[in-house]
């Protein structure tokens, strides 16, 4: 864990403008850079960068964050690398809360050291064996491609890593899963005789292995069981290898084997990775998509493979977001992406890739073929089936899409579908235009409030706290973020600090959302004041109305007290006022 207060300081000693810079050349405009967005591409500048407010904004994709969050969108980083990037260039060193976290690294450390060496002893050993390199050759794979994926070879031998271990015995290679200890306390390698396949964290660290049987034989695949290094559902295989082309592509290929991996990029296709085991976890999706906008699940033509899709659908419902794109491909014929690419090559499999069908129309055709949407009861099947996965969806736009696709195959309308699954409107997405302001309702005013104490955080101080309910997501991000500034005290309008704060908070994509908005919508300082003061007013307003409604509701009941008659009359001539 990173300390708060450090990312603090961090953030109010780097400017985003120089952080930018050091990737993209910046113009200055005004009171701000532009230059043409990174995150997209354009052909006029629209990505703006604020060193007032220590924000990032584009008007075109609507990207935007702190100069943590550029880095992190830039370079593919997580929050703790990239704080760590910043951190580096200011020369300052990152304290570590003496965490459970970092004493489980501390403890990791001689194990990623022994992962490390057994990799090299398999790789050696593949050098000797002419059996194991005839059967890479056999499958298509150049020396170049198994060594930049670190392919190795363990020998036909029961205690092999003996060899490279002084300490075989001793407790560190069962920990890392090398070893297997037989009930008679005999000690073993659990990989002989196998194709290794080395698993890479972020860092580039052997964290597991893969091992393929050279030729028939069960299992085809033995892994790596699941130690203090190693959690297959978060893993990605030859994440480190592909990152690159990840990011130049803006897409990212999921399939489901080492050997797919491997075989596309021999062919070229180097963006891509896959899962360990073959469903997609939670983890992973959150992942992928911050590694790219576009998530291309391949799958098998098989029954595994189909589950493996309905299971990835599933989970990547509850963690789209608007803006992304997950599809599903399905090849054409029964092979699998290596078998595919081996015999077609690399162009045929690009333009597969062209034709991946959306998350969204895959579920919506897969829900149709289910059911059988032709008889009244096939419409309501429909409806049924729809329902539970509807109700994953996070993103807003997303959900609208789909309920509306399967409302007219239902035969309904789109809110009928809506009120049957019991859908609750989502917060309101980043991009959507404001709320109109002639009738606003609370949540609305509450918006409003939020995004021009956003503007201006002194604002903050002058809002009427106790009449903002925390009922709405607005209302409870707002008087989150007066507490926010109240106690962080934000230098000169620090928007990028202030969302960090709210990093992995339930109100972070709603601030997020908002500062992106109040960049990308600068009104006149006057014009901001009045909408601020107008719906502080209305919030009044609104509050004695609520007050006036219920003692009229006890008048009419009949029991209203004698100095609550009064506090009626007294609100009415205020109202009237
Ligand atoms: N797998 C596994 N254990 C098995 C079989 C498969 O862990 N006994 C996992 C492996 O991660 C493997 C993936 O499932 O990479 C896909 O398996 P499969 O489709 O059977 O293998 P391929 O990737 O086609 O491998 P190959 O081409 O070498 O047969
Ligand atoms: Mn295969």
């Amino acid at each position: 864990m990173i300390p708060d207060s450090f990312v603090q300081e961090l953030l109010s000693r780097v400017d985003i403008v120089d952080v930018v810079e050091r990737h993209i050349t910046l113009k200055k405009a005004g009171a701000n850079y532009q230059a043409c967005c990174p995150f997209h591409s354009e052909k006029t500048p629209s990505f703006t960068v604020s060193p007032s407010k220590q924000f990032y904004h584009c008007f075109g994709c609507g990207a935007h964050g702190s100069a943590i969050g550029f880095v992190m969108q830039y370079a593919g980083l997580g929050f703790v690398e990239a704080v760590e990037d910043l951190a580096g260039h200011l020369g300052l060193a990152v304290p570590q809360e003496v965490s459970t976290r970092s004493q489980e690294k501390a403890k990791q450390q001689p194990l990623t050291e022994r992962m490390g060496q057994a990799a090299r002893f398999y790789k050696e050993q593949l050098k000797a064996s002419p059996k194991a390199i005839e059967y890479l050759k056999g499958r298509g794979l150049t020396g170049e491609i198994a060594a930049r994926y670190g392919l190795g070879y363990a020998p036909d031998e029961w205690q092999g890593l003996q060899r490279v271990f002084e300490d075989y015995a001793g407790p560190a290679l069962a920990e890392c899963g090398l070893v297997i200890d037989s009930d008679q306390g005999r000690r073993y390698d659990r990989f002989r005789d196998r194709i290794m396949f080395p698993i890479l964290d972020q860092r580039s660290n052997v964290i597991g292995f893969g091992g393929r049987v050279l030729g028939a034989g069960e299992p085809k695949y033995l892994n790596s069981p699941e130690t203090v290094l190693f959690h297959k559902g978060e893993e990605l295989y030859g994440l480190p290898q592909a990152r690159k082309e990840i990011q130049q592509q803006n897409m990212v290929l999921v399939v489901e084997g080492y050997m797919d991996v491997v075989g596309l990029a021999q062919n070229g296709v180097q963006n891509v990775v896959a899962t360990l085991g073959t469903a997609a976890t939670g983890a992973n999706i959150r992942r992928l998509i911050r590694l790219a906008d576009r998530v291309v699940f391949c799958f098998d033509r098989d029954s595994a493979g189909d589950r493996a899709a309905r299971r990835a659908m599933e989970v990547s419902l509850e963690h789209l977001v608007d803006g992304k794109s997950i599809e599903i491909l399905q090849l054409d014929g029964t092979q699998d992406p290596d078998e595919f690419v081996r015999e077609h090559g690399r162009d045929a499999f690009v333009k597969q890739t062209q034709n991946a069908t959306r998350l969204s129309d895959f579920l919506v055709r897969k829900l149709v073929q289910e059911s059988n949407p032709h008889t009244a009861e096939g419409r309501a099947k429909l409806v049924n089936e729809a329902k539970p996965l509807l109700q994953k969806i996070a993103a807003p736009i997303l959900r609208v899409q789909i309920t509306k696709e399967i409302a007219k195959h239902a035969q309904l309308s789109q809110s009928e579908v809506e009120a049957q699954c019991g859908l609750k409107p989502l917060v309101r997405n980043r991009f959507a235009p404001p709320p109109s302001r002639v009738h606003p309702s609370p949540n609305a005013l509450e918006r409003i409030l939020l995004l021009t104490v956003l503007r201006r955080p002194e604002r903050a101080a002058r809002l009427p706290l106790d009449l903002i309910s925390t009922e709405s997501p607005e209302g409870a991000a707002l008087l989150a973020v007066a507490e926010a500034i109240d106690q962080v005290a934000l230098p000169a309008g620090n928007l990028g600090l202030l969302m960090e704060h709210f990093r992995g908070s339930p109100h972070a994509d709603l601030i997020a959302g908002l500062a992106s908005q109040a960049e990308r919508e600068a009104e006149d300082e006057g014009e901001q004041e009045e909408v601020f003061l107008d719906a502080i007013g209305r919030l009044h307003q609104l509050s004695l109305q609520r007050q006036v409604d219920v003692l009229t509701a006890q008048a009419r009941a009949g029991t209203l007290s004698t100095a609550e008659r009064q506090t009626l009359a007294s609100l009415l001539a205020r109202k009237k006022a």
